[in-house]
């Protein structure tokens, strides 16, 4: 193996500097290394000063992800006791940070004596967004040095700072352009470091008559936020516990850290962090598998996708054409694309500089022999197989050999549009979330005839766009359309029985959800799944599902685009307000199908509609759309709003239990007024319970 620590002298500073790519995570490895290397240094005459630097640019993300879980994740030297280990050192320590100084990278630069970073360097402490807080001393250390009020925003928040924002605290002693080294050897040897006894953070006396107020206020901010999750709420409590001794502080903190760490929302934000990281990882697709190249791109179609779809090319850097199928369609692409920047302008979010930049990579055009040299062709046309048809045509008429050819179809089947083209193989789908330069998700859709250099460059395309991107099998609607299909169903039969559409929508968000179904109904527009439902009434014989509401779009309630759907909108958008007319068209249609109201639980909605969820995920698995559950939740969570703290629909269910989900399941099927067929189980569902 190779050596994780290198030793050197420079100017009598021995200079440790550590590396473990590619995020210099603390594996035992890393913390064994630096503490043999510390031992070394107090024992070195020739070493006045001790210097702790990252290799690779960078100093440390924090503990190594692939140990969790592992013995050696807390095998000793902990980081713990690396940590006491430098703060007590004889010798005066001072971390040189470059780039990224997180989580337990940045508690130890905290246990440090002195500190000089890069001014691009960025420090935070991102615990709370595993549901955790910062669990070697960071919690006590950081108001040391920022203040009370700054290290509650940063461990609260999780958010990490630059350092240039951090220069004027004692956290940072130098803030230097460029590597932080030489200036680091420098502060060192300097007669200011050497002389002293080196400062301990523990010992700093933390003066904050406030501490107490600064607390409570942050305390009734978290109370607000929805859902309240425990570990912002725990890490206040630790912060308070400052005024007593460090050692009770620092006891305090470690048994909220493992407290938290059995809390249900810490697990589920560690799955949602560790499954996010899978799901890169595909069948058939390793390391080398050769990726084509990604220079310059097409996109056909400027309505709400494809202009959502060439702003994130743009954000990226990638240049491209901009096809429409005439003028006055490319003008209003255009100026759906120059409103999206102007607006990012106006809100400060980008310079006019950059957006002019941006923009002079946009080549509109409405001739396909334009484009030819695009390495890869996104299409986002009208939801038509007769329009793709001509698209593809065109397309593999013009396009160079090896250029990647995409739909973005929500619902048509990429096989057939892989099969007007002579060439299947250098085709798949990628499909965009709405609005697809903002929505994380990047579902990228493996058709029969895909090649796996084909998906592998679709899988880097998402990474480029800075998407999460998930591999998803060819079948209707994919992995999230799929499912929503069966939880929409689901929220339909739901207000049959007796629910309204607020009493749902508000089940949900109190689950968690962003956004309950109804109101995401109105956001959408009800005409586009009319238009779905009636091609699968067509398309499958039995399918069920309820005609309410088929009778809200004649209504012309189509949502907000009409100012009206399940709700009426008189204040705007985002203030949705019960309406009348929807009550009497539920209640006419409750006489009509002779269903008679009932009342119905919060728990049964939610169990309802997230079970729906899940006996469909476990089909899309079983059917291999899908390569792991994990994939499912990675959808949910960054597609659909599911709450992350719950770890997405599949984690949910594994927690509850499958064999509780089944028999919910068997229960909702004995319904009367059910749809059995809606909830027969997935095999899957029944193998799970069974184990
Ligand atoms: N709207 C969504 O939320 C969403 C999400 C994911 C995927 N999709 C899919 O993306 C595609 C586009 O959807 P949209 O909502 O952007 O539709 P849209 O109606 O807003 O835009 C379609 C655009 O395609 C253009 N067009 C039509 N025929 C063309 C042709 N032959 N050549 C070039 N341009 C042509 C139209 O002029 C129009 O500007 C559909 O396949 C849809 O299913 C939509």
């Amino acid at each position: 193996m190779a050596e994780v620590t290198a030793y050197r002298l420079e100017r009598a500073v021995a200079i440790i500097s550590f590396a473990n790519p590619p995020v210099n995570g603390l594996s035992h490895a890393v913390r064994a290394g630096i503490a043999t290397a510390l031992e070394r240094a107090q024992a070195d005459p020739s070493a006045r000063a001790i210097v702790l630097t990252g290799a690779g640019g960078l100093f440390s993300a924090g503990a190594d992800i692939r140990e969790f879980g592992t013995p050696a994740s807390t095998a000793d030297p902990t980081l713990r006791q690396l940590i006491d280990l430098v703060e007590t050192s004889a010798k005066p320590v001072i971390a040189a940070i470059a780039g990224t100084c997180l989580g337990g990278g940045l508690e130890l630069a905290l246990g440090a004596h002195y500190r000089v970073a890069s001014s691009d360097a960025r420090l935070g402490l991102p615990e709370v967004k595993l549901g955790l807080l910062p669990g070697a001393g960071g919690t006590q250390r950081l108001p040391r040095l920022v203040g009370v009020e700054r290290a509650i925003d940063m461990i609260v928040s999780g958010e990490p700072v630059p350092a240039t924002a951090l220069a004027d605290t004692a956290l940072l002693d130098l803030v230097v352009d460029g590597d932080p080294l030489a200036g680091a050897v420098e502060l060192a040897a300097s007669a200011r470091v050497a002389p002293k006894p080196p400062p301990r953070t523990r010992d700093i006396p933390l003066v904050e008559p406030s501490l107490a107020a600064l607390c409570e206020a942050a305390r009734t901010r978290l109370k607000a936020e929805r859902p309240p999750l425990p570990a912002p709420m725990r890490a206040v409590d630790v912060i308070a516990a400052t005024n007593g001794t460090f050692d009770e502080g620092l006891a305090l903190e470690r048994r909220a850290f493992l407290e938290l760490m059995e809390t249900p929302e810490s697990k589920g934000l560690r799955h949602a962090f560790l499954a996010e990281r899978a799901a890169g990882k595909v069948d058939g697709i390793t390391p080398a598998t050769p990726v084509r190249p990604l220079d310059q791109a097409a996109v056909i179609g400027a309505g709400t996708m494809g202009a959502g779809i060439a702003v994130a090319l743009l954000d990226a850097g990638i240049p491209l054409w901009l096809v429409e199928a005439d003028q006055a369609a490319l003008d209003r692409g255009l100026a759906r694309i120059a409103g999206i920047y102007d607006a990012q302008v106006t809100k400060g979010k980008l310079t006019a500089t950059e957006r002019d930049r941006r923009f002079a990579l946009l080549r509109p055009t409405l001739s396909y022999e334009a484009i030819g040299q695009a390495d890869v062709a996104i299409e986002a046309v009208f939801e038509s197989l007769e329009v793709k048809r001509e698209v593809f045509l065109a397309l593999d008429r013009v396009m160079k050999p090896g250029a990647i050819l995409a739909t973005n179809t929500s619902t048509l089947d990429v096989n057939t549009i892989a099969g007007f083209t002579q060439r299947p193989s250098d085709m798949l789908g990628l499909h965009f979330f709405s609005p697809a330069h903002v929505m994380r998700l990047l579902e990228v859709v493996r058709g029969r005839a895909t090649a796996p250099e084909v998906l592998a460059t679709g899988l880097k395309l998402g990474k480029t766009l800075r998407k999460v991107a998930v591999v998803s099998g060819v079948c209707d609607g994919f992995i999230g359309n799929r499912m929503l299909e069966a939880y929409t169903r689901q929220a339909w039969y739901l207000v049959e029985e007796g629910a309204t559409p607020q009493q749902i929508d508000r089940a949900v968000e109190s689950f968690g959800f962003a956004m309950g179904p109804f109101r995401v109904g109105d956001l959408v527009g009800h005409d586009v799944s009319l238009a779905i439902r009636e091609r699968r009434r067509a398309e499958r014989p039995g399918y069920l599902c309820s005609t309410l509401p088929d009778k809200l779009c004649r209504l012309e309630r189509l949502g907000q685009k009409t100012g009206a759907g399940w709700y009426d909108y008189p204040e705007g958008p985002r203030r949705p307000a019960s309406s009348a007319a929807v009550e009497e068209l539920i209640t006419a249609h409750r006489a009509e199908i002779g269903v008679s109201s009932r009342h119905i639980d919060d728990s049964e909605i939610v169990d309802r509609l997230v079970y729906a969820l899940v006996n469909e995920g476990a089909r899309i698995l079983e059917e291999g759309i899908a390569t792991r559950a994990g994939d499912i939740d990675v959808v949910y969570l960054t597609g659909y709003g599911f709450p992350r703290a719950r770890g997405g629909p599949m984690f949910h269910a594994e927690q509850a239990g499958w064999r509780q989900v089944l028999q919910r399941v068997r229960e909702f099927a004995r319904n009367p007024h059910g749809d059995p067929a809606f909830w027969t189980p997935a095999p899957l569902l029944e193998r799970l319970a069974g184990s």
